[in-house]
């Protein structure tokens, strides 16, 4: 949700802005706008569309500078997607320029003020307040101190912002801001930079700052310093970025969904690596949490939105049956807001590839204060979400720069069984050599995701085939159903369809009405082995609905020849064991939706109305 760049250094600040923004353009693009500082002057440029206007407007009409500069490309909240609500936000007198990622809650009371004061406001946006207040208080203070003033001004504000701003009085400067949304600095060589991500700047540098909340820096060529808003020093962590900047790269993909598709099996595999000692023990020491803290808890309660909340409605099946804890999955803009209990017995787990989705952050601060602890799984390396959790497991994806998460997915559920068989472990619900026997099984799962790769092609055809459908319903049961559901948001997020997933029990109970002549349904087939009940009756479910006309898409196990003659397309996955069969059937369901939406035209990288992490509530 909006990215931000900021740069001081020898390089021309433009093209540096520019091309950070152009990694980060995932998080938002509506528009874009960069200022860069030159000659006493600031020099601003901003686009509605995607960067590539902005490139475009830039190349006809050049801005140049030879000092700091700034970016940023952004995710509407207040104010339509034009070219004056684009960031960057100038003062009246053209000397200040600021660029937020969040929300201003109180910007009205802050917009008449200043109005009353003679500020001439241009935008709807909520930021445009901030640069009028920067602006005004540089002013009263009198003493060019922008660190200073930003201070005075975040004291004012209310919400989640990060703002990153440049001043005419000190060219050289770059001030930025961190409340609740993400900013990083990366420290270069006599040059350094600031990102919402570290995606902007790998190509530069890999050694990184994090910021805490409420912290101010000051980036100059040669110094960092942060200070809290009283201006007091902090402490700041600082780390390596084991990403290179190929990994941010497309690879030869036209789109970089397709090649985090093709990154699945390496992306579990990492994230599998290192977790067994040599005598077979699970160990999971990057969490923080004791085994006594575990052995002590008795619910397990799991928060997350979109695509990690279908992770954890998976994880459910699997904690619940290796662990014997009972466990809820909630999405996180709903948890907080129906008085859930909680107490030092729950285990909470945050769930976000992003490690910064606003309604995530929000129930775990809301978990941690009903003194809950709070186990996060999460993709990027100090973002917040982990930062404010008792514990974290680390997924090791990669960076995922497609909006509609793929491989973060897989890896998300390779963490949550993970985190199962280690709690059956310090429970005692397991002997050692029964999660020796999940582990060896999980281990082969990199092998089993090829497997399904390399014979997806006949999914790439069908895709092409029901591009004019209207509407795709997907069954499942037990994992399977929480698998439909991520194959039908992945339809809707991509190719802009009406997909909606049913547990396929619930059929009889309304939604076969909807059944018509040619209706596509994908249905989700549990293993036959040992003559599953489930497998049996969810074969009865695809001879209903094709009796009454629906057209069926059935992905099954190997070998299962009982659901073929029912089949108008059968997908074939590998053998796996029931509670791991979501690692290989979602492929197929990611696939789907990818060429489906391709072959609609659309971006599958940045969706319509999306952004990759979403940073307001
Ligand atoms: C956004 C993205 C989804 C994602 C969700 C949760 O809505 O568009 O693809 O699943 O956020 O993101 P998180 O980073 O918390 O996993």
């Amino acid at each position: 949700m909006c990215g931000i760049v900021g740069y001081v250094g020898p390089q021309p600040a433009l093209e540096v802005v520019v091309n950070g923004l152009a990694r980060l353009e995932y998080r938002g693009y509506d528009s874009a706008g960069v200022a860069v500082l030159g000659r006493g002057a600031l020099h601003t440029d901003k686009r509605a569309g995607k960067l590539a206007n902005l490139r475009r407007a830039l190349e006809e009409r050049p801005i140049s500078g030879d000092g700091a500069g700034i970016g940023h490309t952004r995710w509407a909240t207040h104010g339509a997607p034009n070219d004056v609500n684009a960031h960057p936000h100038v003062d009246n007198d053209n000397r200040v320029a600021i660029v937020h990622n969040g929300i201003i809650e109180n910007f009205a009371a802050l917009r008449l003020e200043l109005e009353e004061q003679g500020c001439k406001f241009l935008s709807e946006t909520d930021t445009e307040v901030a640069s009028h207040l920067l602006s005004t208080t540089l002013a009263s203070r009198g003493d060019g101190d922008l660190a200073g003033a930003m201070r005075d001004v975040c004291k004012r504000l209310e919400g989640a912002f990060t703002l990153v701003a440049v001043s005419t009085d000190d060219p050289d400067l770059v001030v930025a801001a961190r409340r609740n949304s993400p900013l990083v600095v990366g420290r270069g060589e006599g040059e350094n930079f600031l990102a919402s991500d570290v995606a902007a700047f790998i190509a530069h540098t890999r050694e990184a700052v994090e910021l805490g909340q409420d912290q101010v820096v000051e980036l100059r060529a040669d110094s960092v310093v942060v200070t809290d808003y009283d201006g007091d020093p902090v402490e700041v962590n600082e780390y390596h970025v084991d990403w290179d900047a190929s990994a941010a790269e497309k690879d030869g993909y036209d789109y970089f969904m397709l090649k985090e598709i093709v990154e699945q099996p390496r992306a579990v595999a990492d994230t599998l690596l290192g977790r067994v000692t040599v005598d077979g023990q699970l160990t999971l020491d990057e969490m923080r949490l004791s085994p006594a803290e575990l052995r002590g808890v008795e619910k397990i309660v799991i928060i997350a939105c979109g695509t990690s909340y279908h992770a954890g409605l998976i994880a459910k099946y699997a904690v619940e049956h290796w662990c014997r804890i009972p466990c809820e999955v909630e999405v996180a803009s709903e948890f907080r807001y129906r008085d859930p209990i909680l107490d030092q017995q729950t285990l909470v787990i945050a769930i976000s590839q992003s490690g910064e989705s606003m309604d995530t952050l929000m129930a775990v601060r809301y978990a941690r204060e009903q003194r809950a602890k709070v186990l996060a799984i999460c993709n990027v390396n100090g973002s917040t979400i982990p930062r404010e959790s008792d514990g974290v497991l680390y997924t090791h994806a990669g960076p995922e720069v497609g909006v509609a998460a793929t491989k973060t997915f897989l890896t998300q559920l390779a963490a949550c069984y993970l985190i199962g068989l280690y709690l059956a472990q310090v429970r005692g619900m397991k002997f050692g050599d029964e999660i020796n026997a999940v582990i060896a099984q999980l281990a082969t799962m990199p092998e089993q995701i090829e497997k399904v790769l390399d014979t997806v092609q006949p999914v790439r055809e069908l895709a092409h085939s029901l591009a004019d459908a209207d509407t795709v319903l997907f069954l499942g049961r037990h994992v399977g159903y929480p698998v439909a559901m991520e194959g039908a948001l992945k339809l809707k997020e991509l190719a802009y369809m009406h997909a909606e997933a049913f547990a396929a029990g619930e059929l009889k109970h309304g939604p076969i009405a909807l059944i018509e002549e040619g209706l596509p349904v994908v249905v989700v087939v549990p293993s036959p082995k040992g003559r599953s009940v489930l497998h049996d009756k969810i074969v009865s479910n695809i001879q209903e609905v094709r009796a009454r006309g629906a057209r069926t898409i059935v992905i099954a196990e190997e070998g299962d020849e009982s659901v073929r003659p029912y089949s108008d397309v059968l997908i074939e996955i590998p053998a796996v064991p029931t509670l791991l069969q979501p690692i290989v059937s979602t492929i197929p369901m990611q696939v789907f939706a990818c060429e489906l939406a391709l072959a609609k035209g659309n971006d599958v990288d940045q969706p319509r109305n999306l952004a990759k992490s979403v940073t307001v509530e």
